[in-house]
């Protein structure tokens, strides 16, 4: 194993049972709407590309990304747009997919930004919820795996743009980070 981590905190295989649950439940609850699913590059492009796959309706789907670490594992609490989504989102039920939520200031963010656009409906859905760390309430219609408050790494997510191709949730360990 990679020698920056401390232990898997959620495996693939627990990780892939959670993505096909999710996909089920969107699947049956968007039955006959139109769903546009919005990811939010980069740490989502992994669990997304899982997701889509467990989804049985029609589905479209684009990118939006955002920053708001910079290189370290707090938030600065400022959310930058680098990349707007190209699509039309008027008439369209929008699900957002993200890969963890941490302090919610992101997805506040990003939903006042996507309901502007008059979509029917917007939502959320995450891999990984760290309820303990939230700012500021938001509703999070499909969690994947509610996790402590840990800086996690692998199935997407990175530390200092690394790690992202670890199957499983790995914690690091904290001496990797601490003592910089
Ligand atoms: P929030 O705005 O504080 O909710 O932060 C959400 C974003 O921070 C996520 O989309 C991730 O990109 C990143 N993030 C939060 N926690 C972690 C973590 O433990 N590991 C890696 N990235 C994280
Ligand atoms: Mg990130």
């Amino acid at each position: 194993m990679n020698n920056d981590i401390e232990r898997i905190l959620v495996s693939k295989q627990e990780i892939s049972d959670m993505v096909i649950r999710l996909g089920k439940l969107i699947s049956e609850d968007y039955k006959g709407k139109q769903l546009i699913i919005i990811g939010v590059l980069k740490g989502s492009f992994v669990f997304m590309a899982d997701l889509i796959r467990a989804i049985t309706i029609p589905v479209d789907m684009d990118f939006i990304a955002v920053s708001s670490y910079g290189d370290s594992t707090k938030t600065s609490g400022v959310v930058r747009l680098i990349k707007d989504a190209d699509v039309t989102l008027t008439g369209k039920h929008v699900l957002i997919v993200e890969d963890i939520i941490d302090t919610g200031l992101t997805l506040k963010y990003l939903k006042e930004l996507l309901a502007t656009r008059s979509p029917l409906s917007i939502k959320v859905c995450t891999a990984f919820d760290k309820p303990s760390r939230r700012k500021v309430d938001i509703k999070v219609e499909y969690s994947g795996i509610e996790i402590p408050d840990e800086y996690v790494v692998g199935y997407g997510l990175d530390y200092k743009s690394l790690m992202r191709n670890l199957p499983d949730l790995c914690i690091l360990k904290p001496d990797v980070y601490s003592i910089k």
